[in-house]
């Protein structure tokens, strides 16, 4: 993963627990209202993708657990991993595109209501991804990818060569040479992978994205409606579909790119037809980028903008994450696929303790904060949920007490210690363990691998009824606690 060039280490600081009263009597621990469903708490753990569904995306008794785990520790609210609306394989990623998703969405939507003894609300991430290509080698490029053109002709100086032998040519050229023949695109598709962007219109099937994503979306959310699961969120964050419409990187010359109210088109267009299709009466949100910290791409103010945009449709919370985008990736080995989050704007959606001056904790405050004030300003009291670097009862207070956000979530602390929003309404914090932000889970999320944490996963592994990985090394779920 990428690393600030000032590379000074970060030990994690949680600051002073709360006694339980303490604890039990502040804005955390207090409800707040969705739209039309109530949390019993501020408290949240964001979308995790843990690698555990089927290669089919269908609910596993490996992800059952997964969320059993969390909802134990009695989030106001947990968010699934991110789930593909699409009927395509995607390996062992949730899926919801098809109604045979129901059942397996329905024992996980009734687990988790169970085991938070109904504190826990449940809500799913529905995500739409383009398709990626893992890096070729170059021959396998040249003889079957390269799309042979009478650009590379002339760029070569030859006229009536066949495709075959400006193949053979290709191949034998060194980096520099193939720099003044391929096009920028070519050279990407060469280098990291092919990936399909939002502005490849050339594309019947790209170019309809507007017209075909509302129905999938629509469909998608109806689906988690009937699994029992309490409310949407959209994913319009991050590398994929939406929020690659939303980025200011998005050209295209129909009406779904380039100006802000353009790009804001689609997402906006979603939202309400999946509103028309489940009703009222069910909370729908999205998650979206704070800053896309990318040269070119979106930055607060342009947030600032989808934010009020998103709320005035009605969106019943808005989550923000940061960064996490294709475009300053590092390139991935041949045979393996880019990964969004190796970049710098990945360290800004992930940060790790190895940081620069700012450090790891607390680098989406600001800009939440100012997004919310935009929406407050707008007229609109839209929660909004902040995510990044928090581990502690103290800066999480401070975040809603200040009004700088309306829920605080955290990812990596949760895996750390599922029990710890229980331990710390308890007045017991001393006991959390605590995320040492290494980002070891992620390491493992890049490489497709089961995500655990390294904090626990080789404890207590003699015991009987341990869900272990595949190879045995590791557990899969945190350790019991008892309250
Ligand atoms: C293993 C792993 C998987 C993640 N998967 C998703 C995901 O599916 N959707 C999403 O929006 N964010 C995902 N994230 C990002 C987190 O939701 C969160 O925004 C990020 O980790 C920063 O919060 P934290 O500092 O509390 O961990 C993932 C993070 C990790 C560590
Ligand atoms: S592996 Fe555990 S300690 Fe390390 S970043 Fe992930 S959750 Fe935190």
């Amino acid at each position: 993963m990428w690393k600030p060039s000032e590379k000074i280490k970060y030990e994690p600081v949680p600051g002073k627990w709360p006694s339980q009263s303490e604890a039990t009597s502040s804005l955390w621990f207090t409800p707040i209202s969705i739209g039309p469903i109530e949390l019993k708490a501020r408290t949240w753990v964001p979308a995790m993708v843990p690698w555990r569904s089927t290669e089919e995306g269908i609910v596993t008794d490996e992800v059952l657990a997964w969320y059993e785990r969390f909802a134990k520790g009695q989030p106001g609210c947990v968010v699934i991993e991110a789930t593909g609306i699409r009927e395509v394989p995607s390996g062992p990623l949730l899926r919801i595109g098809h109604d045979r998703f129901i059942s397996g969405l329905k024992e996980l939507s009734d687990t988790v209501h169970r085991a938070s003894g109904g504190q826990t609300k449940l809500f799913i991430q529905l995500i739409d991804f383009l398709s990626i290509r893992r890096r070729p080698k170059p021959e396998k490029y040249f003889q079957r990818f390269l799309n042979i053109t009478d650009g590379h002709r002339a760029a070569i100086g030859v006229e009536d060569w066949k495709d075959h032998d400006i193949r053979e040519h290709l191949s034998a050229l060194d980096d520099n040479e193939l720099d003044n023949i391929l096009t920028q695109r070519e050279l990407e598709d060469l280098r990291i992978g092919a990936r399909e962007r939002v502005t490849d219109v050339q594309f019947d099937h790209i170019r309809e994205l507007p017209h075909v994503l509302p129905g999938l979306f629509a469909d998608a959310a109806e689906r988690a409606q009937k699994a029992g699961i309490d409310g949407i969120e959209l994913h319009y964050a991050h590398a994929y579909t939406m929020a690659s419409f939303l980025s200011r990187k998005n050209n295209r010359a129909d009406e779904y790119g380039g100006s802000l109210e353009n790009r804001a088109r689609l997402p906006l267009e979603v939202f309400t037809t999946v509103r028309e299709r489940v009703g009222n009466n069910y909370p729908i949100g999205c998650r979206f980028l704070s800053d896309e910290c990318i040269e070119g791409g979106n930055d607060v103010n342009e947030a600032a903008y989808f934010g009020v945009e998103l709320a005035k449709a009605g969106m019943d919370f808005l989550s923000l994450s940061r960064g996490g985008k294709f475009d300053d990736a590092k390139q991935p080995g041949v045979g393996e696929a880019s990964y969004p989050y190796t970049g710098q704007s990945g360290y800004e959606c992930m940060p790790a303790y190895i940081s620069d001056e700012f450090g790891p904790f607390g680098r989406n405050i600001a800009p939440t904060a100012f997004i919310r004030k935009a929406v407050r300003d707008a007229g609109f009291d839209t929660p909004i949920v902040l995510a990044g670097g928090i581990h502690g009862f103290e800066i999480a207070e401070k975040i809603l007490q200040s009004g700088e956000a309306d829920i605080v979530a955290s990812a990596r602390q949760s895996l750390a210690d599922p029990d710890w929003f229980l331990k710390v309404k308890l007045g017991r914090g001393e006991e959390v363990r605590l995320c040492t932000y290494t980002n070891y889970c992620e390491g493992l999320d890049q490489k497709h691998k089961v995500v655990t944490c390294k904090l626990w996963d080789r404890i207590d592994m003699e015991k009987p009824d341990i869900q272990k990985s595949a190879d045995g090394k590791r557990r899969l779920i945190a350790p019991d606690w008892t309250a």
